[in-house]
């Protein structure tokens, strides 16, 4: 219980979209909703979309959507 309210702080707080200010907790969330692609959770979230074009966020999304869904998978 306290393990999955730290895992949940810690979504909130830390930026995987550096740039935009785009968290874990919102790329997580987007990918809990239906994105399924880099480009969907892109275009849900606005991440990869800042100066840097996505370099320091892209791996980390991808890392992501193979957690996440794998985790979806029935
Ligand atoms: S960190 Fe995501 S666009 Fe730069």
């Amino acid at each position: 219980m306290d393990n999955d309210i730290n895992s949940e702080i810690m979504d909130k707080i830390t930026k995987v979209c550096i740039c935009k200010a785009i968290s874990r907790a919102a790329i997580k969330k987007a990918i809990q909703d239906g994105a399924k692609t880099l480009l969907e959770v892109q275009q849900v979230t606005g991440a990869g979309s800042g100066p840097c074009g996505g370099r320091r966020c892209t791996l980390k999304i991808l890392e992501l959507l193979e957690i996440e869904g794998s985790r979806q998978q029935p």
